[in-house]
């Protein structure tokens, strides 16, 4: 019963209603096959699941993402979980807060409780097993000792698989707005900002620094989707396995100053972004963050090469 050996119960702070993880995330594409090809070469496992696609990360059972076919590349819906007994409770505080309910989209029925965000695009709450991480998540820094070799030859250099996904960073118009939105809606807590241009939220049951980032743009868009792996090592690497397919476009690799996470973005086919995230910083269920504000230019990232010119620029808005 090796299953019950690696079971390790969901961290939750008593009596605090809020969602616990990013559950799952949906986008239109303008082709599957595009999509497919991008996925597997960063990773991922992915299958046709449906009239789509669905995105797990190898060897685990959870569906991080789904993608349907579009006119264009857009973002679709975003499903937070939350505990079962929360459910009930959220049902009540959306009513207390005259937040309309909504159906679930055509063909993503769901038990969840559906709504719009303040940018107006749907939102899901549903019963799910907490899949944000319940502690911080293992990092490797390796060195081996004097009169070893430390590296395989090139043809050896194992493939990078993200180990989950870690957070989405989505573009609104107004993050103040959106900010209070995470807040008094599902309970997101803010964990750090930068002069309105960006904000960063975590879960209050024990999350990641950030499950959701918030960037100002002209309206809301998917910048990116990130995906946690083990070491620099695997970033680098999954750098130069994208690279060696041809996705030689994105930023990196850096590290953060707000999350603190080393990063390598790869330019998806849509001009958004996929992250591999390492080493982020983690905010336990019995801590509360002390949230601030930054300078920009002292909070973007601490090294890393000069970020492309259109980083923030929101296609979602121009296609
Ligand atoms: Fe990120």
């Amino acid at each position: 019963m090796t299953q019950i050996g690696r079971f390790i119960e969901a961290t939750r702070r008593p009596g605090v209603l809020g969602v616990h993880s990013l559950d799952h995330f949906s986008m239109t594409v303008p082709d599957l096959e595009k999509a497919k090809t991008f996925y597997e070469s960063f990773g991922l496992d992915v299958h046709r699941e449906g009239r789509g696609l669905a995105l797990y990360t190898h060897g685990h059972g959870h569906r991080w993402g789904r993608l349907t076919e579009g006119p264009r590349k857009k973002l679709h819906y975003l499903s937070f979980g939350a505990f079962e007994d929360d459910l009930p409770r959220f049902r009540e505080h959306l009513k207390g807060l005259n937040v309309e309910r909504l159906p679930p989209p055509a063909g993503f029925e769901s038990n969840g409780l559906w709504f719009r965000n303040h940018d107006g695009f749907p939102i899901e709450i549903r019963v799910a097993e907490k899949s944000s991480p319940n502690a911080k998540s293992a990092f490797a820094t390796t060195s081996v000792g004097p009169g070893t070799r430390g590296a395989m030859g090139r043809s050896r250099a194992p493939m990078t698989r993200p180990r989950r996904l870690a957070h989405l960073a989505l573009y609104t118009a107004d993050v103040n707005r959106a900010v209070e939105f995470y807040s008094k809606v599902l309970g997101l807590r803010l964990s750090d900002s930068s002069e309105g241009n960006i904000a960063f939220m975590h879960g209050v049951h024990g999350s990641d620094h950030h499950v959701v980032a918030l960037a100002r743009s002209d309206g809301p868009g998917l910048h990116h989707c990130s995906w946690d792996v083990g070491a620099v090592q695997d970033i680098g690497l999954g750098a130069m396995q994208m690279a060696s397919k041809g996705y030689v476009e994105g930023w990196g690799m850096g590290r953060h100053v707000l999350g603190a996470n080393y990063f390598h973005y790869v330019r998806d086919p849509w001009g958004s972004y996929s992250e591999y995230s390492a080493d982020m910083d983690y905010i336990p269920v019995d801590v509360d963050w002390s949230a601030a504000d930054h300078p920009g230019e002292d909070s973007f990232y601490l090294w890393g090469p000069v970020p492309p010119a259109d980083f923030v620029r929101n296609y979602e808005l121009e296609s």
